[in-house]
């Protein structure tokens, strides 16, 4: 573990973070203070009115965390400011919500802050998910798919009436929390567990649904960065994964962006190691990225990919994204027009049920190397990614307080259902047979 566990090393970090934001305040770069300090700041970045504009700023490595009337919220490195600057952008540090990240007062270390309790933590989520199956076994199984760089456990839960067999059933992938920050999305998969195991055998449309399907859900591809994200008891607002970068300081690959598909091909990631939207050394070279991908290809029998439809669960700016992200074109090479309806028409479906707005997820911005693009380009999976609550903020987009756990993750539940039900052939959407 990279850090100690201490009471005092908590506090040192909690006064390195109120240190930072104090000279954030006082107009200083940040990013020299403590070993630990964060080489990415938050930036408001104007003058980005059109999508061409959005490309630029994401094609400069700089993370966009929300986009709204032309002011960009960006996390960046200095380096990239610099470009954004060179570009015309009018580009600022936004201070007030680095400080509202680091709340008062803070928790534990490795967890969340007292306020935040009902969020759970990688231990709290083991357990909560070893509950659930001891009070489910014939509906329940897991799988460790693998290990994280640090060495914690990767799992595929399986929901399905006998979850020890490999039956010819319709498969359906729930991946969640690529991105540490994202901890809302942790709590997702957890309801998705307890609305489909709880309602089982009342509800007749979850009971037929788990019947006859196969549901993976991986809870947490980055139980490093969450983790470390909290290992002070304050937010750290990180995003990446842990892993070291050869012949750099800067630690982590963003996982969303170390996807096989068309990997780095469309400046939409960054090769520096320091960049929130670091793509990695190679495609596949985030361990966690790579035990996900393996899973996805065990899934392929006698040549059939199992999965047919997938979500992964992002925060935040309340958004239904389908590929391709890679290109702004909406057919092409691996996207017939047959294809694109499917998803525009599911996506548009799955947005009117819980109020997020739908789009291709290139016309929010280019990215490449990301999962849904390799779930689709690579697998053939109609993958989508769901942006959750809230719709719109700084940093403090990312840690909405524990009272809306409940609100923002049983507002998916009519699209999950829906998601499984068209699993058996997602054609039908656009009145297609299989
Ligand atoms: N915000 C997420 C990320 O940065 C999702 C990106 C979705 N794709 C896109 N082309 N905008 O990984
Ligand atoms: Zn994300």
């Amino acid at each position: 573990m990279p850090h100690r566990l201490s009471q005092r090393a908590g506090r040192t970090a909690v006064i390195g973070f109120v240190l930072i934001a104090l000279l954030a305040l006082a107009g200083t770069a940040s990013g020299t203070t403590t070993p630990d300090a964060p080489t990415t700041a938050e930036y408001v970045v104007s003058g980005a009115d059109t999508l061409a504009a959005r490309n630029a700023v994401a094609a400069q490595g700089a993370v966009i965390n929300a986009a709204e009337h032309g002011v960009l919220d960006v996390t960046a490195t200095p380096r990239e400011v610099d470009r954004l600057r060179a570009l015309g952008y009018r580009v600022e540090r936004r201070v007030t919500a680095a400080a509202r990240v680091a709340p008062e007062p803070a928790g534990r270390p490795g967890d969340f802050p007292p306020q935040d309790s009902g969020y759970h933590n990688y231990p709290e989520m083991t357990a909560a998910i070893d509950r659930i199956m001891a009070e489910h076994p014939s509906l329940v199984s897991q799988r460790v798919i693998g290990q994280s760089y640090e060495g914690r456990d990767i799992v595929a839960l399986k929901v399905s009436d006998h979850p020890g067999a490999d039956e010819d059933e319709p498969e359906v992938l729930f991946t969640h929390q690529q991105h540490a920050r994202e901890h809302l999305t942790v709590e997702m998969a957890l309801y998705t567990l307890r609305m489909l195991t709880g309602s089982y055998g009342d509800d007749q449309r979850v009971t037929n649904l788990v019947d006859d399907r196969e549901i993976w859900i991986v809870p947490t591809l980055n139980p490093d960065g969450s983790q470390y994200d909290i290992a002070t008891g304050s937010y750290r607002a990180w995003r990446k994964n842990r892993q070291p970068n050869a012949g750099s300081r800067a630690v982590g690959t963003d996982l969303n962006r170390n996807w096989a598909y068309r990997w780095g091909c469309c400046h939409g990631s960054s090769g520096a190691p320091g960049s929130d939207a670091y793509r990695g050394s190679a495609p596949e070279s985030a361990p966690e990225v790579a035990r996900v991908a393996d899973f996805v290809r065990s899934r392929v029998v006698d040549g059939q990919q199992q999965i047919t439809m997938a979500i992964d669960f992002h925060t935040y700016s309340e958004l239904v994204l389908w590929p391709f992200g890679h290109t702004s074109k909406d057919t092409g090479p691996g996207m017939t027009a047959e294809n694109a309806a499917v998803f525009q028409t599911l996506g548009k479906q799955l947005a009117r049920t819980n109020g997020y707005t739908p789009m291709q997820a290139s016309d929010l911005y280019v990215t490449d190397g990301t999962i849904d693009d390799w779930l689709w380009g690579d697998q053939g999976v109609y993958a989508f990614t769901f942006e959750m609550f809230p719709g719109a903020g700084g940093l403090s987009g990312f840690y909405p307080g524990d009272e809306v756990i409940d609100r923002e993750t049983s507002r998916n539940r009519e699209a999950v259902l829906r998601v499984l039900s068209y699993a058996d052939c997602p054609q039908r959407v656009i009145g297609e047979g299989c």
